[in-house]
């Protein structure tokens, strides 16, 4: 029966009982994690035969030593991998370092110092950034350490609602930026719909000089296959004429080894060239024996590898919704994502309880991300947004902080809508 539909002796029997539960839960000294998008031990071992894949061979196919400096662009191999996560071509990108994320730093700060599809941001004023939400926390940190404000948007199971974003950019000539993750979404774990990947490709014609950050950072990520369809917004940017207009990010983070994988920048000719010329500030070069042996170990590989994640991954996440429905389901107090892939699940409580939420699990000892962090500033308007994590624990241990989570999710429920029936029996 839905919590909603009880009265309120009904709410106080069940709060009472959900109390005793809750107290048992606490007893058994849990030490669970769900807090951060790590891949699990077993995952990396997937890729442990990295380890040697050069046996003494150092020469990339167009003949270079990759032990030596230079090629900021990235070995052709590499390139070509980039190539395949991004859906693009090898020309369009650039492969790097260990990190998208500081190619996303490299992007922002070349879009605020040198010009990105236009004039420098810091000649404009103060330039905003609009932000889908709930985001990755990461996005938000980057874009408010360079002082940019930072502007909701909604999403829904299609992406960033779109009318909202067409408005904002028309009404707000500075908002000259957004963040998107377009595919299995950190952490809603929806894929944008073609129709929203065409009007975001087209955001460019709305304001001269916008940027989209496009971080593909689960593009491969799929738990069936064939995976999720994402729609080229490069190409489409080509066709609506703002081929400038688009950054494309990807990396072998969740795909190798989290600290040591390649990651990609993918873009238009005018695109890399400008982010070479700032990169070309920092480094001499990437570090291309990490580049050849990534290619060597999964060019021509990466459909089976990555069905090998998802054979690792896919359960946990089974597990999640198969514990929240049965503690869950109809009981009016909670919805959650059934994402096709990536490493996220968005839990949300009745509106101002997720906070609540966090903390009785974490008294429980279980580790949930911080309500908030879905947002920019850690501010969830709402406070009813909760991102699991699974992949990093065990499967036992994803099912017992499920239901423990499902738990506090229900007393913290039953306490609030107890107090509200009291409040309303004793005004009558
Ligand atoms: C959406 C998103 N982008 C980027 C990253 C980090 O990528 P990288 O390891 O390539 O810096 C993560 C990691 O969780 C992520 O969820």
């Amino acid at each position: 029966m839905r919590y909603d539909e009880r009265d309120a002796d009904e709410l106080e029997g069940l709060t009472q009982e959900l109390e005793a539960r809750y107290a048992t839960a606490q007893g058994a000294n849990l030490a669970l994690d769900l807090t951060r998008g790590k891949p699990g031990a077993d995952q990396v071992a997937l890729s442990d035969a990295l380890d040697g894949a050069l046996a003494g061979d150092f020469l990339a196919s167009d003949g270079v030593d990759v032990r030596n400096y230079g090629g900021l662009r990235g070995i052709p191999e590499a390139r070509a991998l980039g190539a395949e996560l991004l859906g693009i071509s090898p020309e369009q990108v650039m492969a790097a370092g260990n990190s998208s994320l500081s190619m996303m730093h490299l992007a922002f700060d070349t879009a605020m110092n040198d010009g990105l599809n236009g004039p420098p941001w810091r000649e404009l004023g103060a330039v905003k950034a609009i932000c889908p939400v709930p985001g990755y926390d990461r996005h938000f940190t980057l874009t408010e350490s360079f002082g940019v404000e930072m502007i909701p948007v909604p999403m829904d199971a299609a992406g960033p609602v779109m009318d909202e974003v067409e408005a904002l950019v028309d009404a707000e000539p500075l908002a000259k930026c957004m963040w998107c993750v377009p595919k299995h979404s950190n952490p809603s774990g929806c894929t944008y719909s073609d129709a929203t990947v065409r009007r975001i490709a087209a955001l460019g014609q709305r304001s001269p000089g916008f940027v989209t950050l496009w971080d593909n950072a689960y593009a491969a990520h799929d738990f069936h296959f064939p995976g999720a369809e994402l729609d080229d917004v490069l190409a489409h940017a080509v066709e609506a004429g703002v081929a400038d207009s688009v950054v494309l990010f990807a990396s072998t983070s969740k795909i190798s080894f989290a600290g040591a994988g390649i990651a990609f920048v993918g873009g238009s000719a005018n695109t890399l060239a400008a982010l070479e010329a700032r990169l070309a500030v920092m480094t001499v070069g990437p570090d291309k024996v990490n580049q050849l042996r990534h290619a060597r170990f999964l060019n021509g590989r990466l459909d089976e590898h990555m069905r090998a994640h998802a054979a690792l991954v896919r359960p946990k996440f089974e597990a999640i919704e198969r514990v929240l429905a049965a503690a869950l389901g109809g009981l009016g107090i909670a919805r959650w994502t059934q994402p096709s892939g990536g490493y996220f699940v968005t839990v949300n409580t009745l509106p101002g309880l997720a906070k609540a939420v966090v903390a009785l699990a974490g008294d429980a000892g279980v580790r949930l991300t911080p309500a908030g962090a879905t947002h920019p500033y850690g501010q969830d308007p709402n406070d009813d947004t909760i991102r699991l994590a699974p992949t990093f624990a065990a499967l036992d241990e994803v099912e017992t902080a499920t239901r423990t989570l499902a738990l506090c999710i229900q007393l913290a429920s039953a306490r609030r809508l107890r107090a509200a029936a009291q409040a309303a029996q004793a005004a009558q």
